[in-house]
């Protein structure tokens, strides 16, 4: 009965781990290097409840042997390990092999096991975002990243073909293999090891760390990472059978993030200032972590998300953004995780 979660020592596949072992399963968690503390330390020190235990082992998704090992004799899969940057000079090698080699590897190592029958799989809204949308859009799970390529949105390239990679392959399996794909927006919530802070929270870093001195007009979709590790588990019960839900609680302007910190931690040097739309897109030329076709495509626009069908069927209630957001600082403060410049001006 052992659950298998690729990608454990990332900020999702710690939290889905963290919530199995509450609730008393029997958890196989990969890592990479299980040697390295900041990817093991918290996964060894978490609490497990009545008859569960955790089992660390060592898996590379480029590495199909490992992979074969890894799921040996599991009943379930929970699928989040990826590779979470949007852009590389290297994209083909950096972001999408391990995203769709990495799920084949892991779709042929289930074939060839004989015992999962269950396969839970992180996809992302960005494998439903096509490139051009119009402010105000509300999206649902009939939409497809079809338009993604390597060159413009490799990351989106990658959650698209993956999504379709394990899509395609379920439609040979029978009914009693159940399937679902959870599909989160921007992630926030407390981290639980150092590494953590470089995906998603790295929004709240740059913050923290007054990476720029001003905020741009960029509209976030948020939800609390406890949120989508609950997803997760429960997608292994219940919801339709290759379901695609949507996790998403609310939206932010990146302004209204920076004065909630700023609210909550007024001794800290948070940038609030909002600067308008065209000089955010002469800023977004020189920016080293994003693009000119980026900020054209993103900036000033709002885009809304349906996660209806994850309250129904999965019976999700939401943390609210807000406190996502601030429940994702007190362990950076209280570990010193964030840059000098952004301690207290006192
Ligand atoms: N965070 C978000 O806002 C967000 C939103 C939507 C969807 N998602 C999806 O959620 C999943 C987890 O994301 P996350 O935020 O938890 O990212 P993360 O913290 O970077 O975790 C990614 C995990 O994947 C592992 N990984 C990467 N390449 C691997 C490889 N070649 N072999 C084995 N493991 C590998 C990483 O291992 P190492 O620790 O060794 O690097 C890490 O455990 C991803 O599929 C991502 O696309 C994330």
């Amino acid at each position: 009965m052992t659950v298998l979660v690729t990608g454990a020592s990332g900020y999702i596949g710690s939290h889905i781990v963290a919530n199995l072992l509450s609730k008393g399963k029997t958890v196989r968690a990969t890592v990479r290097d299980s040697s390295d503390p900041e990817r093991v330390d918290h996964l060894a020190a978490m609490e497990v409840e009545h008859e569960g235990s955790l089992e660390i082992v060592q898996m590379d998704l480029l590495d199909p042997v490992s992979v074969k090992k890894a799921i040996f004799g599991c009943k379930e899969v929970i699928h989040t390990a990826a590779v979470v940057v949007l852009n590389s000079k290297r994209a083909k090698e950096k972001i999408v092999d391990p995203s769709v080699l990495g799920t084949k590897n892991v779709l042929e190592a289930i074939d060839a096991s004989g015992s999962v029958n269950c396969l839970i799989h992180t996809s992302s809204t960005a494998a439903i975002r096509p490139q051009k949308y119009v402010d105000g859009q509300v999206l649902t799970t009939d939409t497809w990243a079809k338009d993604a390529n390597i060159e413009e949105n490799p990351y989106g390239y990658a959650k698209y073909s993956a999504e379709m990679l394990v899509r395609d392959w379920h439609k040979s399996k029978d009914d009693s293999f159940r399937m679902v794909t959870i599909n989160p927006c921007v992630v926030l919530g407390p981290p639980l090891s150092k590494r953590h802070l470089r995906g998603s929270p790295s929004f709240v870093m740059m913050l923290l760390n007054r990476e720029i001195p001003f905020v741009i007009p960029m509209h976030m979709s948020i939800v609390d990472v406890r949120d989508v590790a609950e997803a997760h588990v429960r997608a292994m019960t219940e919801g339709e059978q290759a379901g695609r839900y949507l996790v998403v609680s609310g939206q932010m302007w990146w302004k209204e993030v920076a004065s909630t910190i700023r609210t909550a931690h007024p001794d800290l040097p948070v940038p609030t200032r909002q600067i308008p739309y065209l000089l955010s897109l002469v800023v977004s030329i020189f920016h080293p972590k994003v693009s000119l076709s980026w900020a054209l495509t993103h900036l000033g626009k709002r885009l809304f998300w349906d996660a209806t069908p994850a309250e129904n069927d999965l019976g999700m209630k939401w943390l609210s953004p807000e406190q996502s957001l601030l429940d994702t600082i007190p362990t950076i403060l209280e570990n010193n995780w964030h840059d000098g410049k952004a301690r207290s001006k006192k």
